[in-house]
């Protein structure tokens, strides 16, 4: 088989790091990279003066940004709260709007939140061995809403649909997940910026 992304040695997925065939990851978030993107920016600055932690990275294999492939990989959110709000990941849009995508909680506990430019919100809970399909049209964030796991889930999606992070880095979410007496818990995001 002549086809660069066939590859003979199995795709292995590792328990603890997600794709297991990548030696780094593709991308990584801490504390300094997501100013402004919590409710609490005072104690982000905080996080970030305290060690500057990681928040969240993925892993992929690479594939191009070609009409007919699929790119995929595992996105990993560590846990742990900024104020009250959980580690998530920054989110967006597809670039090519109307595209679906695939995500499979390998291990973990967390939220997917979703919302259409229409301002149509959803969201479903994440657990180990269960997959959510985000309709196309919505943008998509992961939060890990467990105080010590780590979540880490497997995405699939049209290798050219793109990503569109600016308008949710200048309007942010509808919606917030934040810890309220132990467990997570939606709530209206004050600061969102229609
Ligand atoms: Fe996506």
């Amino acid at each position: 088989m002549n086809h660069p992304f066939y590859v003979e040695t199995p795709i292995k997925f590792d328990e603890n790091t997600g794709l297991g065939n990548c030696e780094k990851p593709a991308l990584e978030r801490r504390y300094s990279n997501m100013k402004n993107m919590y409710l609490d920016e005072e104690a982000r600055a905080g996080k970030e003066a305290a060690g500057d932690d990681l928040i969240y990275n993925f892993y992929e294999l690479g594939v191009p940004e070609k009409e007919g492939e699929l790119a995929y990989g595992t996105s990993i959110v560590y846990p742990g709260k900024v104020g009250n709000e959980y580690h998530m990941t920054n989110g967006h849009f597809h670039t090519i709007l109307d595209t679906a995508e695939i995500y499979y909680c390998q291990a973990g506990h967390g939220v997917m939140m979703m919302e259409s430019p229409e301002g149509d919100v959803l969201y479903k809970e994440m657990k180990k061995g269960e997959a959510v399909y985000v309709p196309g049209r919505y943008a998509h964030r992961s939060i890990n809403v467990s105080e010590t796991e780590t979540l880490i889930t497997f995405y699939v999606f049209r290798a050219d649909a793109g990503h569109d992070y600016g308008s949710i880095k200048e309007k942010g979410f509808r919606k917030l997940v934040v810890e309220e007496e132990g467990s997570w818990k939606v709530i209206d995001n004050p600061r969102w910026n229609g």
